[in-house]
């Protein structure tokens, strides 16, 4: 098997995390994989959000989950990805750019998780500008990223009935 495909087939969410640093070359690494995922048109009508400031990281958890709350696992690492609102593709391409993200960090020998919370409430999604996110932009997704804490679960169950060939 080539190597692309045991990235796709190796990656699982990871919910905890250890406190070795992530280093930036690796998250640069992963933020260029997620701009170079395809969009409708080629729109790129995204953008990423990398926070690694701990007090900001500390305060967004608390804001979204609630105090002494974070949503994202404390990982040290969340990119936050935002498309412009209007967009009609952008969030599809979001997906696409959070996939991306997520086999670059398993290449790497990181863990990352798709983080809901943020996206579809109103709340917060369009109002994090003190975040890093742009005005005129919404949230659809959060990916935490760090080393995980624990070795990866083992393979996964996959339903059955969910293909067809003809
Ligand atoms: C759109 C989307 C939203 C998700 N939101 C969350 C979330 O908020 N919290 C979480 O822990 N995992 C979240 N996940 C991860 C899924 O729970 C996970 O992918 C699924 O259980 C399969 O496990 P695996 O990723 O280890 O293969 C999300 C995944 C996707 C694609």
């Amino acid at each position: 098997m080539n190597e692309t495909l045991q990235t796709i087939f190796q990656r699982r969410s990871v919910r905890a995390y250890s406190d070795r640093p992530v280093q930036d070359t690796d998250v640069e690494l992963i933020v260029r994989a997620g701009r170079y995922a395809p969009s409708g048109m080629n729109t790129q009508g995204w953008h990423f959000t990398v926070l690694r400031n701990q007090d900001k990281l500390k305060s967004l958890g608390e804001r979204v989950a609630g105090v002494g709350q974070t949503f994202f696992y404390n990982a040290p690492v969340l990119i936050l990805v935002s498309y412009r609102i209007g967009n009609r593709f952008a969030e599809d391409d979001c997906a696409c750019a959070m996939m991306n993200m997520m086999l670059a960090a398993t290449s790497l020998g990181l863990g990352s998780v798709w983080c809901n919370r943020i996206n579809g409430n109103s709340q917060f999604d369009t109002s994090l500008q003190d975040y890093g996110v742009p005005a005129g932009y919404q949230v659809h997704g959060c990916l935490a990223l760090g080393y995980a804490s624990s070795p990866l679960p083992a393979d996964r169950e996959n339903k059955s009935d969910t293909v067809t060939y003809l």
